[in-house]
C-alpha cells in the first residue's frame, strides 16, 4: 500500500492521521476535503511536498471520487459533519455528507475494486448508565441518539451491506471521543481552553457528570493505520484507550493546568437527547492486531493541548467568534 486517499483530511482526525503516515511511513497522502467550515488548510502545514496532495472537492461528487479511488490503493474515509449540537439545529448536512457521501465512496469503491476504511464513532451504540458495569463492545446493537450518530450508523450500515452485498473490501472503526492539537473550536476540550485564554468560564451542559471516554488522536491514527495494514475485510474494530472522565472532571483539569481556580466554571442548558456516557472495550483490537495505546496520562495530554492552543492563537481565532455566535442562540 503506496498511495493513500484520505477524506475529510483537513479536518481534526483527518489532519492528525495524514501527520501521522507521512511521518511513521513512506506512503505517499492525497486528501480530498470539500473545505467546509471545519476544515482548515492551515492544519496541513509543513508536509513533505514530494508526497502529499491536497483535492478540494465534495465526496458527494461521484466522477470526481471515483476518478481519486482509481488512482489510489486504499481510502481512509474521516470527511463528516461531525458535531452533535450543529446537527440538532440544522441535521441536513450531516443527512448529505455522512449517508450520501459515504454511498458515494462505496459505489466508488464497488466500481474500481479500491480498499476503503471507514472511520466511525462509539455513538452509534447510543449511551450508557453511568454505574453500568459494561462497556460498547463489536456486537452491542445499534441505537443512536442525534441526527449526526443516527447520520453515522447508518453509514456503517451502509458498508455492511456492502462489504456482504457485493464484496466491497472495508473494514470499520468506531473510535471514543478524541481530543489533541487542531481540534476546531466547536468541541468540548478546545471550546474550554479558549474560553479560558479569552477570560470567559467554561460552560457545562446539565449537572456536567456525562463521562466521555477520551482518546489522543494519535493513538486513533496509529491504530487506523495498524486496521488498514492488518485489518481482516468485513471486521469492525473498536478504538479506545480507557480514559473514562466526566465533564467536571475534564474542565478542572483544564482549569487546574491553566492556573485558575478549579470550581470557575458554570453549567448551562443541557443538550436535547444528551448521551450519558460512553466507555469502549477495546480488546478486539489489542488481541487480534497487537495493538495498544501510547498516551495514558491524560493530564499530560491536557497540558501538551493547552500549550499547543496558547501557542497556536492564529490557527484558532478566525473560528472562535462563529462557534460561540452559535452557541449563544442555544444558551449553551
Ligand atoms: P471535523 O469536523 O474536524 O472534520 C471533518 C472534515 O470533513 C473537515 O475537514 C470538512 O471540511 C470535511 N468535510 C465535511 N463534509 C465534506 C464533504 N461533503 N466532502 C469532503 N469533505 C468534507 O471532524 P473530526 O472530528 O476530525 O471527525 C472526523 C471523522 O471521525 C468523522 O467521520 C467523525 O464521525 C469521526 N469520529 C470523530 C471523533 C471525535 O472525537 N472527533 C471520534 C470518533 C469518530
Ligand atoms: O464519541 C465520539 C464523538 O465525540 C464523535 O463521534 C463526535 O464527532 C465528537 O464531536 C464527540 O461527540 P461529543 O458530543 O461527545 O463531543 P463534544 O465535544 O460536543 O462534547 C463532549 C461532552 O461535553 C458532551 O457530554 C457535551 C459536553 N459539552 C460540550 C460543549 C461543547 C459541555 O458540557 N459544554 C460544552 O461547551
Amino acid at each position: 500500500m503506496d498511495n493513500l486517499l484520505v477524506t475529510g483530511g483537513a479536518g481534526f482526525i483527518g489532519s492528525d492521521f495524514v501527520h501521522y503516515v507521512l511521518e511513521n511511513t513512506d506512503m505517499s497522502v492525497t486528501v480530498l476535503d470539500k473545505l467546509t467550515y471545519a476544515g482548515s488548510l492551515a492544519s496541513l502545514e509543513g508536509l513533505p511536498a514530494e508526497r502529499f496532495r491536497f483535492v478540494q472537492g465534495d465526496i458527494c461528487d461521484a466522477s470526481l471520487v471515483t476518478e481519486l479511488f482509481a488512482a489510489h490503493d486504499a481510502v481512509v474515509h474521516y470527511a463528516a459533519e461531525s458535531h452533535n449540537d450543529n446537527s440538532l439545529s440544522g441535521p441536513a448536512p450531516f443527512v448529505q455528507t455522512n449517508l450520501v457521501g459515504t454511498f458515494t465512496l462505496l459505489e466508488a469503491a464497488r466500481a474500481t475494486g479500491t480498499r476503503l476504511h471507514h472511520i466511525s464513532t462509539d455513538e452509534v451504540y447510543g449511551d450508557l448508565e453511568l454505574d453500568d458495569p459494561d462497556r460498547f463492545t463489536e456486537s452491542t446493537p445499534y441505537n443512536p441518539s442525534s441526527p449526526y450518530s443516527s447520520t453515522k450508523a447508518g453509514s456503517d450500515l451502509l458498508v455492511r451491506a456492502w462489504v456482504r452485498s457485493f464484496g466491497v473490501a472495508a473494514t470499520i472503526s468506531n473510535c471514543s471521543n478524541n481530543y489533541g492539537p487542531r481540534q476546531h473550536v466547536e468541541k468540548f476540550i478546545p471550546r474550554q481552553i479558549t474560553n479560558v485564554i479569552d477570560g470567559v468560564r467554561p460552560r457545562l451542559y446539565g449537572d456536567g457528570r456525562n463521562v466521555r471516554d477520551w482518546i489522543h488522536a494519535d493513538d486513533h491514527s496509529s491504530a487506523v493505520l495498524r486496521i488498514l495494514e492488518r485489518g481482516r475485510i468485513g471486521e469492525t474494530y473498536l478504538i479506545g484507550a480507557d480514559g473514562e472522565k466526566s465533564n467536571r472532571d475534564v474542565v478542572e483539569i483544564i482549569l487546574e493546568e491553566m492556573g485558575v481556580p478549579t470550581d470557575a466554571y458554570d453549567l448551562v442548558v443541557d443538550r436535547p437527547g444528551h448521551d450519558k456516557r460512553y466507555a469502549i472495550d477495546w480488546s478486539k483490537l489489542r488481541d487480534e492486531l497487537d495493538w495498544e495505546p501510547r498516551y495514558r496520562d491524560f493530564r499530560a495530554g491536557i497540558a501538551a493541548t493547552v500549550a499547543w492552543y496558547r501557542a497556536n492563537e492564529a490557527w484558532w481565532r478566525p473560528q472562535k467568534a462563529e462557534a460561540e455566535a452559535k452557541y449563544a442562540v442555544t444558551g449553551h
